[in-house]
Parts: structure tokens; C-alpha cells; sequence
């Protein structure tokens, strides 16, 4: 442990499971306490914070809303507000990956609901947080996108798109928010073994592999390594930056 994170708070979102709890923890063992953001009230999950917390001697407070319901986001809002403490981190990590179809036959609706949540909810929190930010005049966004959003990737042409939108809203906003020493970076992992990683379709993962450096899967943790350099003050003139973290390709 460095405590590179040391009296930093962080927001995490899709701290349950894959690459988000591996933040958490990577953000824990650097020193961070972490307002661990899931999508539903969960026993397991509070006491798998508790004992990162205790493992790591940092505050985690479990919030539980779905991003892309806005009056569930507003409270976790007022929630995080009501510990009257800085918020020097914002980790959107939460996402979906649908299921591989081809473009034409997509429905809309599926299109959109994509979108909704990795996209349009990554950018309300983020426009709620950075009031925060801008308020006390600092922090670090950090948007967890994909090489699906800079490459492409074979029949997910929604997943593909909104993960490139992101990447256009880091830029952005990396621009709009560096008067205010507001930090914006993105990272955009390679295949990582979370349940997403292991939805991707045998042959296409083979493929990908092929085309890997390394040859193999990222792990979570390896993601996570990069986010708690970024959230960190040792990444402090590094803004509007997007991070492969994908063993080469
Ligand atoms: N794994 C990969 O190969 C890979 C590659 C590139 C980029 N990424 C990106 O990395 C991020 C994390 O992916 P992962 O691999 O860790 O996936 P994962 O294991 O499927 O976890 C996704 C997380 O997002 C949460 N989430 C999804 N929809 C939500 C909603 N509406 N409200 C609140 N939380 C929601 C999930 O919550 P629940 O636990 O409640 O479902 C879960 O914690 C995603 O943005 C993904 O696009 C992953």
C-alpha cells in the first residue's frame, strides 16, 4: 500500500461486481474512504464493503440506486451531500453490453435503453457530481469506456457507439472543467474477466485474443490500477486523456 489516495473521497459506480469492486478495493488499499454505489439494496454486498473497510481502515458507505433513474440518482445525491465532505473522485464505471445482433436487425428500443445507461446516466451523475466539484474547486472524473468505443467491435454497434460518446464527453468536458482543476480521463479496457467479459461470444473473444499482445483477458484489478493513478494527485497535469489498458493490441 502507497496511500497514493490517502483522505481522497470517491464516488464508485458498479461497485457490486467486476471491474467497479475491484476500483473499490484498489481505492481502499490506496487510502481512499468510497461512497460504493450498487444498483440495489443488497446484505452480501454491505458486508463485503464493511470488510474491505475494515481490511483497508477506510470509510465505505453502500448507496444503492439505479443510474439511469434520476430521481433514485438525485437522492444518493442528497446522501452523499449530507457527510458534508469533499468529493474528489467520480469513477462511472457502471454499464451494459447487450447481447450481439446486427445493426439492421436492432430494435430502437434496445438502441436507446443502451444509451440510457451507459451514456445519458454516466452524464447525470457526472453533471451532478461536478457541481460538487466545482464548488470546492477540484476533483477527478474518471469514465470507464472500452476499445469497443475507439476500434469498433463486430454486431454491437449500440455499445460500440455510446462508449465512443464518452469518449467525446471526456475530451469535452476535460476542457470546460480544467478552470475549475477539475481532472476528466477515461480508460478504455480490452476484453477483462468480469461476467461482461465472459458474455463476449467464443469466437469473437478468440479473435480479439489473437490480436492481444499479451495474449490474454485483462483482470479487473489491472483495470482498477490505472483508476486509482488517475484519481490520484500523481496523475496531476494528465486531463482529457483516454487509457487503453488492453495488454496491447
Ligand atoms: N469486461 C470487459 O471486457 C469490459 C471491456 C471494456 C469495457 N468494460 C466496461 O467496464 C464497465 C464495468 O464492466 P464489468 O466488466 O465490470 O461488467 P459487469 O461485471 O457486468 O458489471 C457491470 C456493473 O454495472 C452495474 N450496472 C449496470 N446497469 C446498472 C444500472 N442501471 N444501475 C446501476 N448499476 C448498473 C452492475 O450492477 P448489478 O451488479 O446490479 O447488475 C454491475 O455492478 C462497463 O462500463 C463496461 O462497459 C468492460
Amino acid at each position: 500500500m502507497m496511500d497514493i489516495l490517502k483522505g481522497k473521497n470517491a464516488v464508485i459506480t458498479g461497485s457490486r461486481r467486476g471491474i467497479g469492486r475491484a476500483i473499490v478495493e484498489a481505492f481502499a488499499n490506496q487510502g481512499a474512504n468510497i461512497w460504493a454505489c450498487a444498483r440495489k439494496q443488497d446484505e452480501a454486498f454491505i458486508k463485503d464493503m464493511k470488510n474491505i473497510a475494515e481490511k483497508n481502515n477506510v470509510q465505505i458507505w453502500p448507496i444503492f440506486f439505479d443510474v439511469t433513474n434520476e430521481t433514485e440518482l438525485k437522492n444518493a445525491i442528497q446522501s452523499i451531500r449530507s457527510h458534508k465532505l469533499p468529493v474528489d473522485v467520480l469513477v462511472n464505471v457502471a454499464g451494459i453490453a447487450d447481447d450481439s445482433t446486427s445493426f439492421q436487425m436492432t430494435q430502437m428500443d434496445k438502441m436507446k435503453h443502451v444509451f440510457d445507461v451507459n451514456f445519458f446516466a454516466v452524464t447525470m451523475l457526472t453533471q451532478y457530481v461536478s457541481r460538487i466539484m466545482t464548488r470546492q474547486n477540484g476533483g477527478s472524473i474518471i469514465n470507464i469506456s472500452s476499445i469497443a468505443g475507439l476500434d469498433g467491435t463486430p454486431a454491437q454497434y449500440e455499445y460500440a457507439a455510446s462508449k465512443a460518446a464518452i469518449l467525446g464527453g471526456t475530451k469535452n468536458l476535460a476542457r470546460e472543467f480544467a478552470p475549475f482543476n477539475i481532472r476528466v480521463n477515461c480508460i478504455a479496457p480490452g476484453i477483462i474477466e468480469t461476467d461482461m467479459g465472459a458474455q463476449i461470444d467464443e469466437q469473437l473473444k478468440t479473435e480479439i485474443l489473437s490480436k492481444v499482445i499479451m495474449k490474454r483477458m485483462g483482470k479487473p484489478e489491472e483495470v482498477a490500477n490505472v483508476s486509482a493513478f488517475l484519481a490520484s494527485d500523481m496523475a496531476s497535469y494528465m486531463t482529457g486523456q483516454i487509457i487503453r489498458v488492453d495488454g496491447g493490441i
